[in-house]
């Protein structure tokens, strides 16, 4: 793969743009993320009435199979204007993880697959999502480790490495508790990992 092409790819994958982000990207990245939601679904168990939120929703795979769950309420939330923007049962609405148009306690659950590496900041982020969620709520981040990531080498061109260390401070900064750690593999990528944490209840 050429220099080139892993920019423009690198640069589809933060925020898919144009036709090629609608056409192609958007729903390849339901493809390539498939075993990643697969995880994602195992560690958050949604329950028929819950209240959900995606971030980063991308091509809409996850979203799609939360619909199945029966949510009181499930939105995707999206900075790109070349994602999906009718998906049924879901409200989606552009907007980034950092300043999110919820109010406080919104959510039982907020769930972010492969975007953490776009965040220059963790603490902003999951300061956000620990607001929206209700307390007691789950949060499920599952993305590439570093050892993972590094492998592409579209990596370079603004891919944050966040370690699963780095991820677990900044949660525990914004009161979310780490309760369960999965790892999963794929063909690519060959090696992610899935967290849960719950917002305590204060
Ligand atoms: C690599 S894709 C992952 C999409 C989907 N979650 C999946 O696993 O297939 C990253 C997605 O996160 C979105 N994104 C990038 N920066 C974001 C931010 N700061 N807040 C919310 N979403 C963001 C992009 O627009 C894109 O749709």
């Amino acid at each position: 793969m050429t220099d080139r092409l892993h920019r423009f790819l690198a640069r589809q994958f933060a925020e898919p743009s144009g036709l090629a982000g609608r056409l192609v990207i958007a729903p390849w990245l339901n493809r390539i993320g498939r075993r990643l939601n697969d995880l994602a679904l195992d560690l958050l168990q949604p329950e028929p009435g819950e209240r959900l939120l995606e971030v980063g929703y991308g091509g809409g795979g996850l979203l799609k199979r939360l619909a199945r769950a029966g949510p009181a309420r499930l939105v995707g939330a999206d900075p790109s204007p070349a994602v999906p923007r009718r998906i049924a049962g879901a409200e989606l609405v552009r907007a980034e993880g950092a300043a999110l148009p919820f109010c406080d306690r919104s959510f039982d659950a907020v769930v972010s697959v492969s975007v953490l590496h776009f965040w220059p900041k963790l603490e902003p982020v999951l300061g956000e999502f620990a607001r929206v969620l209700r307390p007691g709520g789950q949060l499920v981040l599952v993305f590439e480790p570093p050892e993972a990531l590094r492998r592409w080498a579209g990596h370079r061109y603004g891919f944050q490495l966040w370690s699963e260390a780095d991820v677990v401070a900044a949660a525990a900064a914004a009161g979310l508790a780490l309760e369960e750690r999965r790892q999963g593999s794929g063909r690519k990528p060959d090696f992610f990992v899935g967290l849960r944490f719950r917002k305590g209840a204060a």
